[in-house]
């Protein structure tokens, strides 16, 4: 384990020897992004410009939380909206890979612009070691393109400026604390968003769905962590399914979608296992769900597989 001070001191160092001019910042609300832009912060003042960027691919009340949340950090920021940009990319996309490459994409040609009215060439990222290694090099197969790695287009005329990439999730945390970033013990989302927990073809309507029933997990896991009935775990959330199911609304048979919840215990995130979880709250959670999207998802199933040989993500 890293000693936080020192690893802040020598970053800060870094980030003003590396870069002499300007610098935006891709900040996504998440712990990572977050940790990399009060660091660019404090080293660079302003010449550093952080940036969220609402995809449409957030969880549900996200533009205002992270809002908060990087307001009680103490980050300067600006909100780009671009959610019918990313909607229309993604629209019918089904295979992961193809997902990744286009949110990637998407993301870095709203970067070059918002750099270019910024007046720099270089873009801070919040990648940690975790990300590069699972996205492969030379010496490792490729088990997912993280979207802030390999989904980056070859063209890409930005520069990046990494200042976490050597660091594990538990170091950030650390790091996190000691620079102050309030609820730290936030769970981690991923990049490419609600794009990656709707399995199957992405349309506005199914991640719709998927945003209801992400808010339904995390309502009633956070609940439980609250009563005491559940230890709180790494990741807890829902993913849409690609598969028809036949299911029975008042006297009606419709055919609806299925929804399937996960819920991690983690330290890294390179390995993960199935929590075991109290039954009722599987029970409600699945009431909830079945209720709030009603002859739209049908079935609810708890994925009890570990990483490996699952990744955490569906996709
Ligand atoms: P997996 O699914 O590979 O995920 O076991 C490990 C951790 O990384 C998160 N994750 C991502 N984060 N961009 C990200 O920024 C991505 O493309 C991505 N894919 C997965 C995942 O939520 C878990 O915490």
């Amino acid at each position: 384990m890293i000693d936080p001070a020192a690893f802040c001191e020598e970053a800060v160092a870094r980030l003003r020897h590396d870069v002499p001019g300007k610098v935006i910042v891709a900040a996504s609300g998440g712990i990572d992004s977050t940790t990399a832009a009060l660091l660019t912060e404090q080293a660079l003042g302003d010449r550093a410009r952080s940036i969220f960027v609402d995809t449409g691919l957030l969880r549900a009340g996200e533009v205002a939380r992270v809002s908060e949340f990087f307001r009680a950090s103490g980050l300067t920021f600006e909100v780009v909206p671009a959610a019918e940009r990313f909607l229309k990319v993604l629209d019918g996309v089904a295979d992961p890979e193809e997902k990744r490459r286009r949110i990637g994409e998407t993301f870095i040609r709203l970067f070059e612009a918002e750099a270019d009215r910024f007046g720099t060439d270089r873009l801070v990222q919040g990648t940690i070691a975790p990300d590069w290694i699972e996205s492969g090099g030379a010496l490792r197969d490729t088990i997912k393109t993280h979207h802030n790695v390999g989904g980056l287009p070859k063209d890409m005329r930005l520069k990046l400026v990494e200042p976490l990439r050597d660091l594990y999730k538990d170091e950030v945390r650390a790091v996190a604390r000691h620079l102050g970033i309030p609820a730290a013990e936030r769970q981690p989302f991923p990049g490419p968003g609600l794009a990656v927990r709707v399995s199957g073809p992405v349309t506005a309507d199914r991640v719709r769905q998927v945003r209801v029933a992400n808010a339904i997990v995390e309502e009633e896991v956070e609940r439980a962590v609250a009563a005491g009935t559940l230890g709180r775990p790494w990741q807890y959330f829902a993913v849409l399914l690609p598969v028809r199911t036949v299911g029975v609304t008042g006297d009606n048979r419709v055919h609806g979608a299925a929804v399937s919840v996960r819920i991690v215990e983690s330290v890294d995130a390179m390995t993960a296992t199935a929590m075991e979880v109290p039954r009722a709250l599987l029970a409600r959670i699945s009431e909830r769900i079945t209720r709030e999207l009603t002859g739209e998802v049908v079935r609810v199933l708890y994925d009890v597989t570990d990483k490996p040989p699952a990744t955490i993500e569906w996709e």
